[in-house]
């Protein structure tokens, strides 16, 4: 590694001293944010899969996904299952959830995640069925996503097994998030707090935010990077901003954005750089390669966050009639493939970068 601790050395300015990752300040991220040369961000790419590599090694973890509902309470200006559009809506029966958490067993995933928009629908004691189930009767882990639900209801549902539960704070710049995700129900959201909750709870707490939001500052991005590290989260999302032309901020980005130049751009490469950050930040986090980040790059998207410092893959369980209804953006990535055919793709997919499937239920290493 002499060599790029070398160019480490130029590229922080740092003279005689050794590569240090861990140590990366606010400036070095937010300039890194900013980098457009090809050859240094190979070293931050380099760097990145290093540490992956090094902290949570080769495997890629599989967690099936299962969207329950596509009803929603809230109404962020940027997603199309927002309460106030008029589309179809539907939530799965029981039945076909434990249908679809069988389907995950038999592919040999260690995880399914429980993900929905904000549906009352969704009760308490529904959610804890659910988690009971998937505990006694699979050896799959339980990840709960489904926004910013009660304390008793999140007490409940970790006493019942669950074992983590994820909610982007979507963007550092409180500003921006009063914007575009309004409050809810005369109470003030605070997903911050929400986090830190979840953890004394003893979830594992995942995060998260869109890269190139209109009106997303670098700055606000490292802030960003930096709030994963401080919360001390054991999982980290992130994907590309894609507008849905039938929402507020999809039809009039104009008013939002920032000037060109300040304005982060939704694009793979800045998501990488997200990525690749992360990891080397936060070290032994677990972070999905997005189906938004496959869905702006349909061609390698996947493959290029599992070669910046990704280590898991989410597919699709829900049944592929309902997927079209969970429309958060359009064009989503493997939208029409049911979870077998996903599964003979990212087997060759994984093989290709030489990255193996997981085995078990893929907790963070401690
Ligand atoms: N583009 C990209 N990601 C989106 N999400 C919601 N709407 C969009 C969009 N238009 C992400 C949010 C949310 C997650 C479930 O999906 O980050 O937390
Ligand atoms: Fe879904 Fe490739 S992983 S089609």
């Amino acid at each position: 590694m002499q060599a790029a601790g070398a160019v480490w050395k130029l590229l922080r300015g740092k003279g005689g001293a050794e590569p240090e990752p861990k140590g990366l300040t606010r400036n070095d991220v937010l300039s890194w944010l900013k980098e457009e040369e090809e050859w240094k961000l190979d070293f931050l790419w380099t760097e990145a899969d290093r540490v992956r590599h090094e902290q949570v090694g080769d495997e890629v973890h599989l967690r099936g996904l299962i969207e329950l509902s596509n009803y929603c309470r809230r109404d962020c200006l940027y997603c199309g299952i927002r309460g106030s559009r008029r589309i179809e809506r539907y939530r799965l029966s029981e039945l076909e959830v434990e249908e679809c958490v069988r389907l995950g067993v038999r592919l040999g995933y260690g995880t399914v995640v429980l993900q929905a928009g904000e549906d009352p629908g969704l009760s308490r004691e529904r959610i804890t069925r659910h988690v009971r189930f998937i505990k006694a009767e699979t050896p799959l882990a339980v990840t709960l996503s489904l926004g910013e639900r009660s304390d008793a209801e999140l007490a409940e549902w970790r006493e019942a097994g669950a074992d983590r539960y994820l909610l982007r704070h979507e963007t550092a710049d409180m500003a921006l998030l009063r914007r575009i995700h309004p409050d809810c129900g005369g109470e003030r959201s605070d997903r911050v707090e929400f986090l830190r909750k979840l953890k004394r709870l003893g979830y594992e707490a995942g995060s998260g935010v869109m890269v190139g939001i209109p009106g997303q500052s670098y700055e606000t991005l490292a802030n960003d990077v930096l709030l994963f590290h401080e919360l001390d989260l054991e999982m980290v999302g992130v994907g590309p901003y894609l507008a849905h032309p039938d929402t507020p901020l999809g039809r009039d980005a104009a008013s939002f954005s920032l000037p060109a130049g300040e304005q982060v751009p939704a694009t793979d490469v800045m998501t990488t750089k997200v990525i690749a950050l992360t990891r080397l930040v936060c070290q032994n986090v677990n972070i999905p390669s997005t189906t938004a980040l496959a869905t702006v790059n349909t061609e390698n998207g996947r493959e290029l966050g599992l070669e910046r410092g990704a280590n898991v893959w989410m597919p699709n369980l829900t049944p592929v009639k309902y997927r079209a209804l969970y429309d958060i953006y359009p064009d989503k990535a493997c939208a029409g493939d049911t979870a077998e055919a996903c599964q003979a793709c990212l087997l060759r997919r994984l093989a290709s970068i030489g990255r193996v499937p997981g085995k078990g239920p893929g907790g963070q290493r401690k």
